[in-house]
């Protein structure tokens, strides 16, 4: 891996970068989905898409994968809400160089990647660690991007959102935890940014949450 590369990128040791991780079917269908990307020693990267999910079937399937750079909530939000947001403005996929699962068109960087099952934690059933083994590392953006508390916050929302969704039926307490962990992101963001895209990623949040909390 070029270690240096990703260094600069933010893949540092011990943290965890959210992206957008596009992979291939079986059946040669595209799909995208926000995913962390962990970085362990010497630079390796390792991905936990939960069992259940598209990313995990398809990566089992095809075995490759592309990590899709971009602080952009919004695409957080559509590739996480593909069903419940299907009328509204959608990502485009388009062909990668050295894989045959698509990449996400205008993100600020791509790392394509080949993806082999690595079960590193044999007590956590729910998912399985994946190794990922960079083929190509593209800066398509190296434009500075300014740190923002809004877009921050509005990707958190997004990732509560989520586990609403997947635990509305089995844990009320924590639904109700992350509820009111949302309510307050949106209270921080209409106070510091409340015309911005990230109030309106939040909006969009909030909107959708009685299919799970009614
Ligand atoms: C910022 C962010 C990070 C996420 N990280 C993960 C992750 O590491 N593993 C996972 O399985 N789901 C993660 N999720 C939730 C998935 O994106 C979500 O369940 C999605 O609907 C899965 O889509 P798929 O079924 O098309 O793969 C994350 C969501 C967000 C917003």
């Amino acid at each position: 891996m070029n270690s240096e590369q990703l260094e600069r990128m933010g893949f540092v040791e011990g943290d965890v970068v959210e992206s957008i991780i596009t992979t291939l079917s079986s059946d040669q269908e595209f799909n995208a989905a926000p995913m962390g990307v962990w970085v362990h020693p010497d630079h390796q990267l390792i991905i936990r898409p939960y069992e259940g999910t598209q990313t995990a079937s398809n990566i089992q399937d095809v075995g490759e994968a592309v990590i899709n750079i971009t602080h952009d909530p919004h695409v957080f939000l559509v590739t996480a809400f593909k069903e419940e947001l299907s009328s509204s403005p959608q990502f485009e996929f388009e062909s990668a160089i050295t894989v045959k699962a698509p990449r996400l068109a205008g993100m600020s960087g791509y790392l394509e990647v080949t993806v082999e099952p690595k079960l590193v934690e044999e007590d956590t059933p729910r998912y399985r660690e994946l190794l990922c083994t960079l083929q190509h590392i593209e800066i398509a953006s190296p434009f500075p991007v300014v740190l923002s508390r809004a877009r921050c916050a509005a990707i958190e929302c997004v990732i509560h959102a989520t586990r609403v969704r997947a635990f509305h039926t089995i844990d009320e307490a924590t639904t109700q935890r992350l509820v009111h962990r949302i309510d307050d992101l949106r209270t921080l963001v209409n106070r510091i940014a409340a015309k911005s895209p990230a109030a309106e990623v939040i909006q969009k949040v909030i909107e959708m949450l009685p299919r799970w909390t009614k």
